[in-house]
C-alpha cells in the first residue's frame, strides 16, 4: 500500500462539485454562464499558461512561424513545455503521443483541432508520433457499444486521422486491443504504483463503476513511455503529449507514477474546447447531430447548421447591430474564423468590421461556410484516398522505414523481448 500511495506528486483531487461552478473532466464539460474559465482551470489543474515568448521560441526552434493554433491561443497551457524545448535545443529529440476515442462514425470539427496541430508539430520538430485509438475505453465506459463496433469505429476513424496528413515514415497508429500486448508490460508497473482512491479521486470513479474503467487508466498512460515502443523507440525518450485539457487528468496521474519510476515526466500541450454551435457553454459534441459540424456534412447541411444554430453575438435587429456592433467574444461564427481562418489580416478585418456593426451576422455566417467548405472539402479528398493498404501501413510497428531512426542501443536490445521478437518473425 504504502508504496503506491505517494504515487502522485502533483494533485490528484478532483474538483468537487459547487453549485454553479464548471466541471472539466475527461468524459463532461460543463461551463458557467459566461463559457469555460480556462484561467481558473489552469489554477484548478495546476499546469501553466504558454507564454508569447514561448511561441516565439518554438518559431525560433523550427524556423517556422507558429501554427494558428497556438498565435490564437486555442493551445494555451502546459506541463514541462519549457523542458522539452531546453532538450531539443541540445539534440535531444522527443516524441509526440496523442489519440482518440473512438465513439462516433464520423469525426466532427472539433475532433480534428489536436491532429492537425498534432500534424504541424511532427512536421515542425521532424519527430516520431504515436496515435492511441482507445477501443477498450470507449467499449467499457459507453454503455451500450460493443467491443465489435468499437473495434470498427477505430479502424473507421483512423482513416480521417490519417487524412490529416501525418507522415507514414514517422507515425505509428494503434488500436489498443490490437497492440496490448507491447503497452502490457508498461500499464502493469503503472497499475502497481497507482492505489484504487488516487484513480476515484482523480477521475471521480464511483463504487458502481466497473473494474475495466480504474485499470483503464495506465492503457492511456502507457504510450506515454517509450519502452511501449520497443521495436522503434529508444527507452527513456522523453515525450510530448498534444490534447484538450479535459484528458489532464490522465496525464496527471501518469507524472506522478513516471517521478516514482524515475522515468521521464511527459511533457503536456493543451487546447481549449471548440464552442458548440449554440453558444460557449459547452462543447461541441459527437451524438448532437443539430449542433455540430461533421466532416461528413455536405456543403449545404453546413451552411444552414451555421445559419439555423450558430450563437450570434450580434444586435438582435438590423438597427441595433448597425448601433452597437457585436460582441466577438460570444459570438459562435467569429470564434470558429478565429480557429479556421488562416489569414491573420483577414480576421483582424472582419473583426473590426463586425465588433463596429459595419458586418452584419448574416456575412460572418457566409464568410465562416466558405472557410469551413474548404476545411471540409481538403479532409475528404483526403479521406477518399486512404485506402486499407495505407491503414495497414499505419499500424505495423515492424516496418523497415520506422526502425533505427530513434533508437540508440538500448534499442535494439528492447526488440530482442519475448515479446517482440515473437511479433517480429515471419511465421
Ligand atoms: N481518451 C481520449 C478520448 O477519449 C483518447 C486518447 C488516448 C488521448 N490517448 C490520448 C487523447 C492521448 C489525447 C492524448 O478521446
Amino acid at each position: 500500500m504504502a508504496e503506491a500511495a505517494d504515487a502522485e506528486e502533483e494533485s490528484d483531487e478532483a474538483p468537487v462539485r459547487k453549485e454553479g461552478e464548471q466541471v472539466v473532466t475527461p468524459w463532461e464539460v460543463e461551463a458557467g454562464e459566461g463559457g469555460v474559465d480556462y484561467d481558473k482551470l489552469i489554477e484548478q489543474f495546476g499546469c501553466e499558461p504558454i507564454t508569447p515568448a514561448q511561441i516565439a521560441r518554438m518559431e525560433a526552434l523550427t524556423g517556422r512561424p507558429a501554427h494558428r493554433f497556438l498565435r490564437r491561443g486555442l493551445f494555451f497551457s502546459h506541463r514541462d513545455l519549457e523542458a522539452t524545448l531546453d532538450a531539443y535545443e541540445k539534440g535531444e529529440p522527443f516524441y509526440l503521443y496523442t489519440g482518440r476515442g473512438p465513439s462516433s462514425e464520423a469525426l466532427h470539427l472539433g475532433h480534428l483541432v489536436p491532429f492537425h496541430f498534432t500534424k504541424w508539430l511532427q512536421d515542425a520538430f521532424d519527430v516520431p508520433l504515436v496515435i492511441e485509438l482507445t477501443d477498450d475505453e470507449k467499449f467499457l465506459f459507453k454503455p451500450g457499444l460493443s467491443l465489435e463496433e468499437a473495434r470498427r469505429l477505430s479502424i473507421e476513424n483512423s482513416r480521417d486521422i490519417i487524412a490529416c496528413g501525418f507522415d507514414p515514415a514517422k507515425t505509428f497508429l494503434f488500436r489498443d486491443t490490437d497492440y496490448i500486448r507491447e503497452l502490457y508490460p508498461v500499464a502493469l508497473e503503472i497499475q502497481k504504483r497507482v492505489t484504487l482512491s488516487q484513480a476515484m479521486n482523480c477521475f471521480g470513479f464511483q463504487k458502481s463503476d466497473n473494474i475495466g474503467k480504474v485499470g483503464f487508466c495506465a492503457i492511456q498512460a502507457s504510450p506515454a513511455f517509450s519502452q511501449s515502443f520497443p521495436s522503434f523507440l529508444r527507452p527513456g525518450m522523453r515525450c510530448l503529449v498534444p490534447q484538450a485539457i479535459d484528458q489532464d487528468p490522465y496525464f496527471r496521474l501518469t507524472r506522478g507514477v513516471a517521478e516514482r519510476m524515475k522515468w521521464p515526466k511527459p511533457a503536456l500541450i493543451h487546447s481549449k474546447f471548440l464552442p458548440a454551435l449554440q453558444g460557449h457553454q459547452t462543447k461541441m459534441s459527437a451524438s448532437d447531430a443539430a449542433t455540430s459540424l461533421y466532416m461528413t456534412d455536405t456543403e449545404k447541411e453546413m451552411r444552414k447548421k451555421i445559419n439555423k444554430s450558430a450563437f450570434s453575438g450580434g444586435g438582435a435587429t438590423l438597427e441595433e447591430q448597425r448601433e452597437h456592433g457585436a460582441n466577438l467574444t460570444v459570438d459562435v461564427p467569429y470564434q470558429y474564423l478565429k480557429i479556421w481562418l488562416e489569414d491573420d489580416e483577414e480576421l483582424e478585418r472582419i473583426g473590426k468590421a463586425y465588433a463596429s456593426g459595419e458586418m452584419l451576422t448574416g456575412e460572418i455566417k457566409k464568410i465562416l461556410g466558405d472557410v469551413l467548405a474548404e476545411v471540409v472539402r481538403v479532409h475528404q479528398e483526403a479521406r477518399a484516398k486512404v485506402d486499407d493498404a495505407m491503414v495497414a501501413r499505419f499500424m505495423d510497428p515492424h516496418r523497415a522505414e520506422l526502425a533505427g531512426k530513434w533508437c540508440g542501443e538500448g534499442a535494439a536490445k528492447t526488440t530482442t523481448t519475448p515479446t517482440a521478437t515473437l511479433e517480429a518473425q515471419p511465421a
